[in-house]
């Protein structure tokens, strides 16, 4: 059985989590990362967590000759690409980065993998495409529309596997629609490490409660929501990595159910044929909303921090509401969410704590 997996973007914050995820699960990753949002110092770290030495190439998806040389190297069972850029505010300052790097590099990567005849991809896509939802909660099937060019990278990415998969039905192409990850690994050695001012709220939380920034802005407070702040679907990263191990396991079982299940208790809980898998786009999330508000509070309680507030303008682009059907996740890979906003605070509060500087200070 072929159980090795490339993980394009795995030094970075969800990827390394869900190295460690795979590791436990028994496949054996190969990292490739150009380092441009991630620090060599995440891969030691996965590694002595591990116990065990991950192999790791530094480079960038869109060197397809750097590429080949890996898929020559390595029998790939299939591909987790999380390798991109993920900020929204830059995305807007720089389309052109964002489209090459997110959109190019996930077609040099497609191409290259052609080649090889590796043709299970699991692709980190968006709540983001779903931009301002008509409905609540989020179905797979609800409308797509992005607002700006990192949600549009997004978006084109699904639109071109889903081309890819109509072209050719060898293909097996799951987008794992993440919602809002946030936490750490329970051992607070790794976690998110923004490289400046946090644009995202827990890490943004977890700065102002261990004294490095005075206070949080909260973008408004007169959203229809519960509090008038704005609600998410904030799921844990360690939830979010167990996604990914139950995503393979699914292609696994598509592709021969008897034989090439490593985790026999999904195997049973779905009624898979011996088959492609086409495009299959499927969320992760709670399926519960949680407002910012209410993070702050829980975040508050956990730390026994004061979280200083204040009231600001909405941010433009921002949306009242967003949180899942997290239903076909559980029906089709048998995964759910289990940790609760206190383990996330409690894990975010743990890797804060031990590292104030992220993983600059080792
Ligand atoms: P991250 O920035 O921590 O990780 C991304 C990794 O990809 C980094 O290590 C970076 O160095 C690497 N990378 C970027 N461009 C590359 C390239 N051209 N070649 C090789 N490596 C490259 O981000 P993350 O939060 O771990 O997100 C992982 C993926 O999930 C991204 O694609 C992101 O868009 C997507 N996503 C993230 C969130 C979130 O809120 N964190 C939500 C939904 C989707
Ligand atoms: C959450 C809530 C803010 C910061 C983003 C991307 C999305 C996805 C996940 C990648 C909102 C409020 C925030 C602050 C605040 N990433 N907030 N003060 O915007 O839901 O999603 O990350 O795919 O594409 O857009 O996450 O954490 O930025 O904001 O009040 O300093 O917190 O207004 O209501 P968001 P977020």
């Amino acid at each position: 059985m072929k159980n090795k997996i490339l993980v394009t973007g795995g030094a970075g914050y969800i990827g390394s989590h869900t190295c460690i995820a795979l590791h436990e699960a028994g496949y054996e990753v190969v990292v490739y990362d150009n380092l441009s949002n991630s620090s060599r110092e995440a891969i030691n770290r996965v590694s002595t967590l591990i116990g065990q030495t991950i192999v790791f190439i530094e480079g960038d998806v869109r060197d397809d000759e750097l590429l080949r040389e890996v898929f020559a190297s390595h029998e790939f069972f299939g591909v987790i690409h999380f390798a991109g850029l993920k900020a929204v505010g830059e995305s807007v300052a720089k389309p052109l980065l964002y489209y090459n790097n997110n959109v190019s590099g996930t077609i040099a990567l497609l191409e290259v993998m052609a080649e090889y005849d590796v043709k299970n991809f699991v692709f980190s896509s968006s709540a983001t495409v779903y931009g301002d939802p008509e409905t609540l909660p989020i179905h797979e099937l609800s409308k797509r529309s992005c607002t700006n060019p990192y949600g549009q990278s997004k978006l084109a990415v699904e639109y071109i596997l889903e081309d890819l998969a109509i072209s050719d039905k060898s293909w097996n192409l799951i987008a794992l629609r993440y919602f809002n990850p946030v936490g750490a690994h329970p051992s607070g050695q790794i976690g998110e490490d923004p490289n400046d001012i946090p644009n995202n709220l827990m890490p943004y939380i977890s700065q102002v409660a261990v004294g490095k920034l005075d206070k949080l802005s909260i973008f408004g407070n007169d959203y229809p929501t519960v509090d008038g702040t704005g609600v998410r679907d904030f799921i844990h990263v360690t939830d979010l990595a167990q996604g990914h191990v139950a995503a393979l396991s699914y292609l696994e079982q598509q592709i021969s159910p008897e034989e090439n299940c490593l985790n026999t208790a999904i195997a049973k809980q779905t009624s898979a044929k011996s088959g492609s898998v086409g495009f299959l786009p499927i969320n992760l999330g709670t399926g519960k909303g949680t407002s910012v508000l209410e993070l702050v509070t829980a975040f508050a309680e956990v730390s026994k921090q004061p979280i200083a507030y204040q009231f600001v303008e909405r941010r433009a682009g921002d949306i009242a509401s967003c949180y899942a059907s997290a239903d076909k996740a559980q029906a089709l890979l048998g995964w759910q969410a289990k940790l609760s906003i206190t383990d996330m605070c409690q894990d975010t509060w743990r890797w804060q704590n031990m590292n104030p500087n992220g993983y600059q200070a080792s």
